[in-house]
C-alpha cells in the first residue's frame, strides 16, 4: 500500500517504520521539511514533503499530530482527502487535578471531528491505545498472542483496507463498529493510561467471557 503521514513525530517514525518493514511505500509530510526528511531518512520512507505532500498520497493517510491540530488539518486538507483512507491515531489527553482527561468530553470523538471538517474522506480510528514503542517490535506479540489492533470506521472499503494493513504488520485485526464509536476508543486510551500510571494493569480488569464460571 502507498501511506502518506502528516506529521514528523513519534508515532509518525514508529508506526511509519513499522509499515515500511511490512512492505509498504510511505511519504513522511511535515510542517518542518528538515524533521521531514530526517524521519523519512530514519524509517526508510520512499520520500518526504509537506503536509499537503503527505495528504495527496496514496491509498492511506496518518494524521500523526496532537489531537487539537487534526480536524483543522483535515480541513485545510479535505479537498485532497476525499476519497481517501484517513486514519487518526490521536488522543484528545489533558491532565488534571482528578488525572488524565479528554479534553472531548467524551460525547463526540477527534475522529468525528475530522470526518465532520473533511465530509469526503473516509476517516478511521485506529492505532490510539499502544504507547509508540509498541510499533518498533518487529511482530508485536503478548501472552502468546499477537496483538490486537481495535479500529472503527464507516467505509467498508476502508475498514478492509485497515483489516490488511494490520495483517501485514503481524498483528490481528480488530473491527469494533462504526466511527460513533471512535469516542469509546478514545475513552479507553485515557482509561488504560490512567491505570498504567497508576502502577495497575488493565487487561487484569477485563476476563474472557469464556473464564466466567456459569451462574446457576
Ligand atoms: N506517543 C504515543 O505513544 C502515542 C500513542 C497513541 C496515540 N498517540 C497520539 O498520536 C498523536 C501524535 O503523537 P506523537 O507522540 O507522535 O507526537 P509528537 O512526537 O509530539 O509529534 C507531533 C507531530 O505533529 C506535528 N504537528 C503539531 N501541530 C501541527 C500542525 N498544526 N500542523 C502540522 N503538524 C503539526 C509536529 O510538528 P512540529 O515538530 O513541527 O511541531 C510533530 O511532527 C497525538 O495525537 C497522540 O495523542 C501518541
Amino acid at each position: 500500500m502507498r501511506i502518506g503521514i502528516l506529521g514528523t513525530g513519534a508515532m509518525a517514525t514508529t508506526l511509519g517504520g513499522a509499515w515500511v518493514r511490512a512492505g509498504h511505500d510511505v511519504l513522511v509530510g511535515g510542517r518542518d521539511r528538515t524533521a521531514a526528511a530526517a524521519t523519512a531518512a530514519r524509517i526508510g520512507a520512499v520520500g518526504h514533503g509537506t503536509p499537503a505532500d503527505g495528504a495527496a498520497y496514496g491509498d492511506l493517510v496518518l494524521i500523526a499530530v496532537p489531537a487539537d491540530a487534526a480536524p483543522g488539518l483535515a480541513k485545510e486538507f479535505g479537498g485532497t482527502l476525499a476519497g481517501r483512507t484517513v486514519i487518526d491515531c490521536t488522543n484528545p489527553v489533558v491532565p488534571t487535578d482528578d488525572g488524565l482527561m479528554l479534553t472531548t468530553g467524551g460525547t463526540t470523538s477527534i475522529a468525528r471531528r475530522m470526518a465532520e471538517a473533511a465530509p469526503g474522506a473516509h476517516v478511521v480510528k485506529a492505532f490510539n491505545l499502544c504507547h509508540e514503542s509498541i510499533w518498533t517490535l518487529p511482530r508485536p506479540m503478548f501472552e502468546g498472542a499477537p496483538l490486537a489492533v481495535p479500529f472503527c470506521g464507516d467505509d467498508p472499503g476502508s475498514l478492509d483496507l485497515l483489516a490488511g494493513l494490520v495483517t501485514s504488520m503481524g498483528c490481528t485485526p480488530m473491527p469494533c463498529g462504526g466511527l460513533s464509536r471512535a469516542a469509546y476508543l478514545e475513552a479507553t486510551a485515557v482509561f488504560a493510561i490512567g491505570v498504567w500510571w497508576s502502577g495497575a494493569e488493565t487487561r487484569f480488569a477485563f476476563p474472557t467471557p469464556a473464564e466466567a464460571p456459569r451462574t446457576p
